[in-house]
């Protein structure tokens, strides 16, 4: 049996169970939303003992090196005792300072933290609430602005989106833990053709790219697609259509499933994708962002089209998952 030590007590672990799981058992409160090593928010840090190294997947070297480790992807080997500690040290206090209907169901949250705060456009945070509770939202703003612009989009029964869309108010006070992620725009092949395709929210993180990239002076083809269900799924389409009348190298197409009209086209995002993609794709780079479905299959795709792996950077929105039942095979 493996055991984990936390603030003091130990707790023992089923056989094949994560620290994650272990510890919310036992009545442990440990941030926590996607389960499944995407969001980041169960950060937790290894003081004594060894973590196997499918906890570190996805982590900076940094982290790595600190101890930090992935409390859902965490599972200790029989006999292995692990003290741990929380990854507080890793939040920035930060408050809320604005927040702005984007469209129907997307409102725009605006952060001013309150200690220097390095990231990359297209990155993604872990916002975390003084209750603890705790998910992650892409930066949809440039590293130079005053603030950090999160696009939320409303989920029915949503703990933190519905206290955005709800209850926040200017003033409010929250922790920003990060950033994260591989999304972002690295200059140095400015003529490179760009591939950025996002549905719903996924537009977040593009909207910082594709700005950082234009303003790094990329002279490349920068293709720019926004999928929705509906029309009112879109969001930020005058800003963008601005946007690209000014960049010429900017082609921006937003796409719905339905309700499309002379303005908006009408037809599977994924589709039409590939359908402007020319034979073989040398030199591209591709982000992809939103939707888990449409961001794992667009990604096999483009690299059946030709795509190297290491070119296509991809954020999966993977959503909160409920706690695991009691671990397959335990006493
Ligand atoms: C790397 C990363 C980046 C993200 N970036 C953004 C972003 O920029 N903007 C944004 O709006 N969201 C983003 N998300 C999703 C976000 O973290 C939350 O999952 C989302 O806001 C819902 O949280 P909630 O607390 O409101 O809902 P919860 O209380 O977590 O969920 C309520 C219920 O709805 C289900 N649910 C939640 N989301 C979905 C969904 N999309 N589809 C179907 N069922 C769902 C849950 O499983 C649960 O049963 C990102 C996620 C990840 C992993
Ligand atoms: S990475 Fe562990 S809960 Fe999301």
């Amino acid at each position: 049996m493996a055991k984990v030590r936390h603030e003091s007590a130990w707790y023992p672990l089923e056989p094949g169970e994560t620290v994650l799981d272990g510890l919310l058992r036992q009545g442990v409160h440990v941030p926590h939303a996607c389960r499944a090593g995407a969001c980041q928010s169960c950060l937790m840090r290894a003081t004594s003992g060894a973590v196997p190294e499918a906890a570190q997947v996805g982590l900076k070297d940094t982290l790595k090196a600190r101890g930090y480790f992935l409390a859902c992807a965490c599972r200790p080997q029989a006999g292995t005792a692990l003290e741990v500690a929380g990854a507080s040290e890793l939040r920035v206090p930060a408050r809320i300072v604005d927040l702005e209907s984007l469209s129907g169901d997307v409102v725009a949250v605006r952060l001013e933290v309150e200690a220097p705060f390095d990231y990359r456009a297209g990155q993604y945070v872990t916002v975390v609430r003084e209750d603890g509770l705790a998910r992650s939202y892409s930066l949809a703003s440039l590293p130079r602005e005053d603030r950090l612009e999160l696009h939320v989009r409303l989920v029915p029964g949503g703990a933190m989106s519905g206290w955005f869309a709800r209850d926040v108010r200017p003033g409010e006070r929250v922790h920003v833990q990060g950033p994260a992620g591989d999304c972002f725009y690295v200059p140095g092949q400015p003529e490179a053709p760009l591939l950025l395709a996002g549905t719903g929210t996924g537009l977040a993180p593009l909207y910082g790219i594709v700005r950082d990239a234009l303003e790094a002076g990329h002279t490349g083809p920068i293709h720019l697609f926004h999928g929705a269900l509906e029309p009112r799924g879109l969001y930020l389409v005058d800003a963008l259509r601005a946007l690209a009348a000014r960049h010429p190298n900017l082609h921006y197409r937003p796409l719905v499933l339905a309700g499309g009209d002379g303005d908006v086209e009408e037809g599977p995002l994924e589709a039409r994708i590939l359908a402007s993609l020319p034979k073989r794709p040398v030199g591209w780079r591709a982000f992809l962002c939103g939707n888990p479905e449409a961001v794992l299959s667009l990604r096999k795709k483009l690299f059946l089209t030709g795509f190297s792996l290491k070119d296509i950077h991809a954020d999966a929105f993977l959503p909160s998952t409920p706690r695991a039942g009691p671990v397959a095979g335990a006493a």
